[in-house]
């Protein structure tokens, strides 16, 4: 064993290919930082998992959860979620029990939209000083965006996609991660009580029918 790697690295040319081989191998460790790191997870069992959906339909007729994914779908002219409120059609995971004012404190979540899906928002920072919501992430045509305005990410469809949400109350600021990447960062909308929520909820206009996104992994962070 000696005398053979007496041989090898006795050449020049093969010490630095293996040096160049350790240098790539370091840098591209350093360069992936995760949007977790430094952050402590915060455990969730099904107790923190409240579906909500449109009030006058069974569960298992908008929700479904098998080999650990959930997936929900809503129609355009579903009812609200409870009777009087008026809002748009959803059916969402509304993550309970870990409600926040304070602190910094992350969302993480696998998302999949099929094709077909528009104008419902996927993912949300519920609560916010003078409106519902601090961030919400909605899809139209593949694309995820701001609310109905700025693009975050494209051709979104059919495919499995690593949703990060970090949101720094004391700081006021949103970032957003998908697949790893930061994509998009603004100005939190005031301090509140706050929670996070995934699914499909309806927006106003520009809604397709029908309505549906699956989720697995979500997983609550803070600092
Ligand atoms: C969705 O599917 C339709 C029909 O197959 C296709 O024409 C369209 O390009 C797809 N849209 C996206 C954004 O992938």
């Amino acid at each position: 064993m000696d005398k053979h790697m007496n041989v090898h690295f006795k050449n020049p040319a093969v010490l630095y290919i293996v040096l160049l081989g350790l240098l790539i191998i370091n840098s591209s460790l350093l360069s992936g930082a995760d949007p977790t790191d430094g952050f402590t997870n915060v455990p969730l069992t099904e107790d923190n998992i409240a579906i909500q959906r449109p009030y006058n339909v069974p569960l298992d007729e908008r929700y479904s959860f098998e080999d650990g994914i959930r997936k929900l779908w809503v129609y355009a002219d579903d009812k609200s979620h409870s009777p009087g409120s008026g809002t748009q059609p959803r059916t969402e995971v509304r993550i309970h029990g870990h409600d926040y004012t304070s602190g910094v404190w992350q969302f993480e979540g696998y998302g999949f939209v099929p094709n077909g899906t528009t104008g419902a928002t996927i993912t949300q920072i519920h609560g916010a000083e003078h409106d519902s919501s601090t961030i919400i992430l909605r899809i139209y045509d593949g694309d995820i965006r701001y609310y109905s305005g700025q693009v975050i990410a494209t051709g979104m469809y059919d495919r499995w996609f690593r949703v990060n949400l970090i949101h720094d109350v004391d700081g006021g600021t949103v970032t957003v991660y998908i697949d790893g990447e930061q994509k998009f960062q603004t100005q939190d909308r005031g301090r509140a009580q706050f929670y996070f929520k995934c699914g499909v909820y309806a927006a106003l206009r520009d809604i397709s029918y029908y309505m549906e996104s699956r989720w697995r992994d979500i997983k609550i962070y803070r600092k």
